[in-house]
């Protein structure tokens, strides 16, 4: 019998990518057959980078990972799960301070879309502090970011100062 290809979505704002999220990719790639990051545009937010340069630096981010494609999306996350044929949807989980908003997503998605799961993992112990939040925080306060992030995206931050 086949085996049906397991296709699992990464979703989020990237804003920007850190390491805590490549660390969440690379762990969902020796899991799922395909992991698609894909980069929520959202119109009500204004975020740092623009969504051409997030979805840059999530692209330079993956390079070289065989099964990891990016993509970007609006409106609902089922509605972009539906159709790209993805059941899973892969969220990272750094502490206990997630659980909330995490499972308020979760259920919301499970409601609108009942085949689909949420899978939690669980990113390296160095990440546990680390956010896109925290990041954005440091830069605009002019403080060191480079133990969070990748080169290209550190580059980037700096260059922008
Ligand atoms: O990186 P973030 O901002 O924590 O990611 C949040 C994200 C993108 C997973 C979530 O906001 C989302 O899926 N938004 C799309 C709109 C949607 O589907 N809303 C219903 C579930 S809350």
């Amino acid at each position: 019998m086949k085996k049906t290809k397991t296709i699992a979505v990464y979703p989020g704002s990237f804003d920007p990518i850190t390491n805590g999220h490549i660390d969440i990719i690379k762990r969902a790639s020796q899991i799922f057959d395909e992991v698609i990051v894909a980069l929520l545009i959202n119109k009500n937010k204004t975020p740092l980078l623009t969504n051409i340069e997030r979805k840059r630096l999530i692209d330079l981010s993956v390079k070289g990972m065989k099964n990891v494609k990016t993509d970007k999306f609006s409106g609902l996350l089922v509605d972009y799960m539906k159709k790209v044929g993805a059941k899973t949807a892969i969220r990272g989980l750094r502490a206990v301070s997630d659980l909330e908003y995490e499972f308020q997503i979760a259920h919301t998605n499970r409601k609108l879309y009942k085949d689909m799961e949420t899978v939690f993992l669980m990113p390296s112990s160095n990440y546990t502090y680390l956010s896109s939040s925290i990041v954005r925080q440091v830069y605009s306060m002019g403080g060191e970011m480079e133990c969070m992030l990748p080169n290209h995206v550190s580059k980037l931050l700096k260059k922008a100062r």
